[in-house]
């Protein structure tokens, strides 16, 4: 099937989807997919049968989306949510519980870290209630049932498991005294009525899906996140998405690896490890790489995070690298980096995580070397070659990205059918 913008064109209506940040392939394929589920003989048909009915348009929305999550994505973000809530809280002297929302919510993971952060920092369930909201409803149902298989879970600490889950059989429920803080509903953020009447929030989780749209799109969701963050409130958002923010009168408020944003004007601190040094970037990634591939993610219990201690061991030392990153310890992590390829091989996931410590920084040209190599060694690395994609893009060599975004799509093929079966 050759690229059919009409697909393209409705996808971008309903969900904001730009198809420059996912590649038409992925798009293809979901049309694929799904005229052959409807058994419609040419595109046509299905364009037809799309036409006249809501489900179809829903089903095909379902076929595109990226669900990725998992429990405390980007750890320091929690703590910092955990700070600032506290003395949110005093300010507020009892008037009132804090308000909080994740949008996207996807299937649950993000809002209820929220809720289980809050509940380790003392928070008790009548200061605090967060709305989750997703555009899926398959997802929202998934996030209403609350049963988690290890996927989930991908960050080197699980205690917070032990704490606010009851194993299943080989899957986790989460306690209801979790459950009971959060409410979960379908929403499109693009929808102008959606939360049109509420009161702004404390706190606002907008965590990848901006790098889906593209920038007038972006422009106006940013507008609509700053209507619904309070004032004195704290937007968080994904590590690829801050610039734009600047130009909207937020500032970073400048701890490391939380990728949060304040209302206030003040002047902006430079933290070593802040979003708002990227450039906008389109195209990040739109396919679940397989668990190896993911950034300062790591299956391997109980690593050292300590880069002074002599570390012999290939997958200790990647790990470490990974706990560093995670905490952002930027320096020590490239520190960690360099040690690794000092004394043994040269792998594609430590050239990757030099990319993305360059690419944070700022160091785009850097970060392109960086990821040049990682290809060289692993050539289908399903996030160098979207983040190398991204960054060729932002340098408007559109054909390149799309090259890399071709790629990314074949290798992932794989990964994404299983997430989505
Ligand atoms: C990659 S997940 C992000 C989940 C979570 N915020 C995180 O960072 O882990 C992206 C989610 O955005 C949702 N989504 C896509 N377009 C949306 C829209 N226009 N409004 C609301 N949700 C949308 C998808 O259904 C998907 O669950």
């Amino acid at each position: 099937m050759s690229s059919d913008q009409r697909f393209f064109d409705f996808l971008k209506e309903r969900i904001g989807l730009d198809v420059a940040s996912v590649g038409p392939a992925i798009i293809e394929r979901a049309v694929r997919q799904r005229s052959i589920a409807q058994q419609a003989p040419s595109t046509d048909h299905y364009w037809q049968t799309l036409q006249g009915s809501q489900d179809e348009q829903q089903a095909l929305i379902e076929a595109v989306i990226v669900p990725e999550t998992w429990f405390f994505r980007y750890p320091e973000s929690f703590a910092t949510l955990a700070k600032l809530a506290l003395s949110r809280l005093a300010e507020l002297k009892g008037m009132r519980a804090l308000r909080i929302l994740s949008l996207p919510c996807s299937t649950g993971e993000e809002p209820y870290s929220i809720a289980m952060a809050l509940f380790d920092a003392g928070l008790a369930p009548h200061q605090f209630k967060v709305d989750g909201f997703d555009v899926s409803p398959l997802s929202v149902e998934r996030a209403r049932q609350a049963v988690y298989g290890k996927n989930s879970f991908r960050g080197q600490h699980s205690d917070f498991r032990e704490r606010h889950f009851i194993a299943e059989d080989e899957r986790y429920r989460l306690s209801e005294r979790v459950r009971e803080q959060v409410r979960l509903q379908v929403g499109n953020l693009l929808d102008p009525t959606l939360l049109a009447n509420e009161p702004p929030y404390d706190f606002v989780f907008c965590r990848n899906l901006l790098i889906y749209f593209d920038q007038p799109t972006q422009r106006q969701v940013f507008e609509v996140l700053k209507r619904l963050t309070h004032v004195d409130g704290v937007l968080f958002i994904g590590p690829a998405e801050g610039s734009l923010l600047g130009r909207l009168g937020m500032r970073s408020i400048g701890i490391a690896q939380s990728f949060a944003f304040s209302r206030h004007n003040e002047p902006e601190p430079a933290p070593a490890f802040v979003p708002s040094a990227l450039p906008v970037r389109q195209p990040v990634r739109s396919i679940a790489p397989p668990v190896r591939n993911r950034p300062f993610s790591s299956a391997v219990a109980n690593p050292s995070p300590a880069p002074t201690k002599p570390v012999s061991d290939a997958t200790t030392l990647l790990a470490s690298i990974a706990a560093l990153a995670n905490e952002g310890k930027s320096a020590e992590a490239r520190m960690a980096c360099e040690h690794y390829l000092d004394t043994h091989e040269p792998v594609a996931q430590v050239f990757y995580w030099l990319g993305l410590l360059s690419d944070v920084a700022g160091s785009a040209l850097e970060a392109q070397g960086f990821y040049r190599k990682a290809l060289y060694l692993d050539p289908q690395h399903a996030e160098a070659l979207a983040h190398l994609a991204a960054l060729l893009a932002s340098q408007g060599d559109v054909a390149g990205a799309r090259r890399l975004q071709e790629r990314a799509a074949r290798s992932g093929r794989a990964a994404d059918s299983e997430r989505k079966s």
